[in-house]
């Protein structure tokens, strides 16, 4: 880096050789990629608990970008049991969406690539390795075993279409066969009605804009539970609604659950959500897992000094406070992270090994894990 310069500066000249190593190391894995016939071998796996839909398995996520290579998931493992909720939470910008778009095999390519981990997906009669999947077999995986509901619902409607040729064009397209126009026209009312769209028939002719931002999100649920999907992905679908809207949407996403026997991947910043919606809880930060557990062990035993602090700063009601707290500091740079615990730069809490490297997961109980130095002599005495 050119001295006296201030951090993160970079010359052209040092910003082109980035671009040339980085188009070097990607467009080798984009023709492994693009390869054709790709025998089964190689993306067929097992699951290591069959009672899993997914096994994300210490996947790394990286974007080469001309400023260097941004580690937005740097080694997650976690999985989601068949029929639950998993809540994944953490600030903005700690690859909450980036994990669920490396499922869906939706990142930006070429500059996105997972570079090492597997995840393991469950089809009932045999698992796959999506990061090994070829991009045509995805194709077919894609709305009909995981579904997305993306982050912002006013985005993901196409605006000079009408939303019941949307909703039909994805019936038809994952499983239409041998469907007439009719009968698809039906199911998309059917969908509509389920996700509670009371003028099925009227909302079906119109227009995205003419619908409001419930209704549109609803619409997005309907079209990404259109193929009874084993695992909906929800990015934060109830961030832009208000809250009365917000009830109702996840109401309807927790009956919808149920009714298909699907699993749900429900990622958001709102502690308040994830406590009324999800079994499981991962909290991320900086790309890593930094806590997970049962939602009990991480609403009412919360261990790792993140997640204390963000149940310190959300508003619990009956409690008059001045100030809600706030973390204090922020995220290390995530093309330049340190070679010790992330957070460490933020923590109220450190003890003396803190100087170490990144600290391994421990074990508080069977379902209950952390990332962090204050546990392992508990995790020493233990025996663990
Ligand atoms: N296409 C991209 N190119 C380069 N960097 C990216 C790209 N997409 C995401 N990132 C980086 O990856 C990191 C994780 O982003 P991600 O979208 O997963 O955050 P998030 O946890 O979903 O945040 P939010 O709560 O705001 O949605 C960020 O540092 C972001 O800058
Ligand atoms: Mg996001």
């Amino acid at each position: 880096m050119a001295k006296n310069k201030p951090e993160g500066y970079l010359s052209a000249r040092e910003s082109r050789r980035i671009s040339k190593e980085n188009r070097k190391i990607t467009s080798a894995m984009e023709k492994t990629r693009k390869r054709k016939n790709v025998p089964e071998s190689e993306y067929l796996t097992t699951m290591h608990d069959p009672n899993n839909a997914v096994e994300f398995d210490n996947l790394h996520t990286y974007f080469f970008t001309d400023a260097g290579t941004v580690k937005s998931v740097d080694g997650v493992t976690f999985e989601v049991p068949i029929g639950k909720t998993v809540g994944v939470v953490g600030e903005s910008g700690c690859g909450k969406s980036v994990t669920s778009l490396s499922l869906m095999q939706l990142l930006q390519r070429p500059q996105g690539q997972i570079v090492e981990g597997e995840i393991r997906l469950n089809l009932g009669d045999k698992a796959v390795n999506v990061a090994k999947m070829p991009d045509k077999e995805m194709q077919h995986l894609r709305g009909n075993y995981v579904s997305m509901i993306f982050q912002e619902p006013m985005t993901s409607l196409n605006p000079v279409f009408r939303i019941g040729d949307q909703v039909d064009e994805v019936i038809s397209l994952h499983n239409g066969e041998g469907k007439s126009k009719e009968e698809v026209k039906a199911r998309t009312i059917e969908l509509l009605e389920l996700v509670g769209i009371a003028n099925s028939e009227g909302v079906y002719q119109m227009f995205p804009h003419e619908l409001s931002g419930g209704m549109r999100q609803r619409v997005v649920i309907a079209m990404a539970l259109a193929c009874n999907p084993k695992i909906i992905i929800a990015d934060e679908p109830t961030t832009a609604l208000d809250v009365t809207i917000q009830a109702q949407v996840l109401d309807i996403l927790r009956s919808l659950k149920d009714k298909i026997n699907s699993s749900i991947m429900f990622i958001t910043h709102d502690l308040g959500v994830i406590a009324e919606m999800a079994d499981y809880v991962v909290v991320m930060y900086a790309g890593r897992i930094v806590e997970k557990g049962t939602a009990e062990d991480i609403f009412y035993h919360p261990a790792h000094p993140y997640t204390i602090g963000l149940m310190a700063s959300k508003p619990v009601v009956g409690k008059q406070v001045d100030k809600l707290y706030s973390i204090p500091g922020k995220v290390p740079n995530p093309i330049n992270m340190p070679d010790y615990c992330y957070f460490k730069d933020r923590c109220e809490m450190c003890v003396s090994g803190c100087s170490g490297a990144y600290p391994c997961e421990v074990s508080l109980s069977e379902t209950h894990k952390v990332s962090c130095y204050r546990y392992y002599d508990e995790a020493k005495k233990g025996g663990a």
